[in-house]
C-alpha cells in the first residue's frame, strides 16, 4: 500500500484552511491520514470545525495542549516523531505558522520525509511574532510551497528557496469561505445574540495586543468608545478573556462579550457586519474577499494583499475607534480582489500533490 499523505493540524485557522485541500486530495484518489497535534482542544476551537467544515475524525489526537513556546512545539515534536515512526508518510502537509506546524516541519526534515506547507512565504518582516519565526523555518524545510499571494514567491526565491517548488496556488481559507457561503445565516446568529441590524466585529488574540493588561485596557476603552454609537460583538479567544474582562470588556451595555463561535455561525456575522476590527491573519482575508471594511490593531501584516487588493487598514489603538466609525460610514470595499482567490486553490494544490507524488514520492 502506498504511504499515505499526512495532514498535521493542531489550532484553529489550520483546520480552516485543510479543509478544501484534503476533500481535493481524496477527490484524487490519495490515501490521507489526519494527525491533530491537540493544540487547541476545546470545543469551540477544534471540534466545531471538524464538524462544520466535514473534515474527517482526526486519526490520532496527541493531546499536546497548552504551554510555554518550548513545551508546546517539543510536546508536538514527541508525539509526531512517534506518529511519523509508526505510519511513514509518503508526504507530510502543513499550514499556516502555529506551532504545530514548526514541529511538525522539523520531525519531517529530520526523518527524511518530504513535506508541504500550504501557506508559504507569507512574511510580517515582525521577528517579535512567533508566527513570523514559524513561517521562516516551515518554509526552509519544505520542498513544496503553496502561495496565497504573489509577493511569497519572491521572499521564498530571495531566501534561496528552490522555485520549482513554489507554485501561487490562491487561497484555501477562501475556498472555505465560497464553499459555505449558501449557510451563512446573518439574521438566525442576529437573533440568537440580541445584536442590532447594524454592528461592528471585533477579535483580538495577538499576545502583542491582550497579553498586558495596560494595552488591552487601551483597546477596551476604544471599543467602548465604538459601542457608544454602534454595538459591538466580540467572541472572545481564551487567550485573552481574562486580561480583557479585567479591563472592564463586558461593562459597556453596547458590547456583546460572547465565547469563540463556530465558524458559520462567525463568518454569518462577519458578512452581516457594517465593519470589522481584528488582529487576526484569518479574518484579514476573509474581509477582503466579503468586501467588509477590516481594520487591523497591528503595526504590519504578512498580508499586505488585503491591503493593496481589500479592505483591510493598519491601525493603532489610539486610531481604533476613530477608524472604525469612520469605515462604518464609508461602506464595503468596491475595489480588485486577489488573483486566484476563486475558490479554487484546494483542487490546484490537490493535483500539484498527486502529480509531485507520481514522479518525485
Ligand atoms: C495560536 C497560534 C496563533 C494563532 C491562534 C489562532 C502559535 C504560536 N500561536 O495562538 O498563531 O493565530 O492560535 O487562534 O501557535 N487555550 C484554551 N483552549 C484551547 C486552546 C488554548 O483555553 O483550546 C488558552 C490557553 O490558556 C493557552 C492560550 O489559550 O495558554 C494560548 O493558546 P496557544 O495555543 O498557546 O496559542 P494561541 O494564542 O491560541
Ligand atoms: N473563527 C471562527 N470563530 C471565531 C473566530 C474565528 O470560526 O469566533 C475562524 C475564522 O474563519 C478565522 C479563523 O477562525 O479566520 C482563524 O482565526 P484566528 O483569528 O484564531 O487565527 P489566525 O488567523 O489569526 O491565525
Amino acid at each position: 500500500m502506498l504511504a499515505p499523505i499526512t495532514h498535521v493540524l493542531g489550532a484553529r485557522p489550520n483546520f480552516v484552511k485543510a479543509a478544501p485541500v484534503i476533500r481535493a486530495l481524496a477527490a484524487l484518489g490519495n490515501r490521507q491520514r489526519v494527525v491533530h497535534t491537540g493544540q487547541h482542544y476545546d470545543e469551540r476551537l477544534s471540534d466545531v470545525f471538524f464538524v462544520q467544515l466535514g473534515l474527517p475524525e482526526p486519526d490520532v489526537n496527541l493531546g499536546v495542549g497548552s504551554g510555554s513556546h518550548a513545551q508546546q512545539t517539543a510536546a508536538a515534536m514527541t508525539g509526531l516523531e512517534q506518529d511519523f515512526t509508526e505510519h511513514p508518510p509518503g508526504l507530510v502537509v502543513v499550514y499556516g505558522d502555529v506551532n504545530s506546524t514548526v514541529a511538525a516541519g522539523l520531525v519531517a526534515a529530520k526523518l527524511h520525509i518530504p513535506m508541504a506547507h500550504v501557506e508559504a512565504g507569507l512574511r510580517s518582516f515582525d521577528e517579535t511574532m512567533p508566527e513570523e519565526i514559524n513561517r521562516r523555518v516551515t518554509d526552509q524545510l519544505s520542498a513544496l510551497m503553496f502561495a496565497t499571494s504573489p509577493e511569497a514567491i519572491g521572499y521564498l526565491a530571495k531566501e534561496g528557496r528552490p522555485v520549482d517548488g513554489i507554485h501561487l496556488v490562491g487561497n484555501p481559507m477562501i475556498d472555505t469561505l465560497m464553499a459555505n457561503l449558501d449557510r451563512f445565516d446573518t439574521a438566525a446568529v442576529r437573533a440568537e445574540l440580541g445584536l442590532p441590524e447594524r454592528y461592528v466585529v471585533a477579535t483580538l488574540h495577538r499576545p502583542a495586543n491582550v497579553d498586558d493588561p495596560e494595552i488591552a485596557s487601551g483597546l477596551v476603552q476604544a471599543l467602548h468608545e465604538i459601542a457608544a454609537v454602534i454595538d459591538v460583538v466580540i467572541p472572545v479567544h481564551p487567550r485573552g478573556r481574562a486580561v480583557l474582562e479585567a479591563a472592564g470588556l463586558s461593562a459597556h451595555k453596547g458590547i456583546h462579550a460572547v465565547p469563540p463561535l463556530g465558524y458559520l455561525e462567525f463568518m454569518g456575522l462577519v458578512r452581516g457586519a457594517a465593519a470589522v476590527a481584528t488582529d487576526s491573519g484569518g479574518v484579514q482575508e476573509e474581509t477582503t474577499l466579503l468586501r467588509v471594511p477590516c481594520l487591523t490593531v497591528r503595526p504590519n501584516t504578512e498580508r499586505p494583499i488585503t491591503i493593496t487588493h481589500g479592505s483591510n487598514r493598519l491601525i493603532t489603538s489610539a486610531e481604533l475607534a476613530s477608524a472604525v466609525l469612520k469605515a462604518c460610514d464609508d461602506g464595503p470595499y468596491t475595489g480588485e480582489l486577489p488573483p486566484l482567490w476563486d475558490g479554487q486553490a484546494g483542487p490546484r494544490i490537490g493535483r500539484i500533490i498527486t502529480d509531485w507524488l507520481a514522479r518525485d514520492g
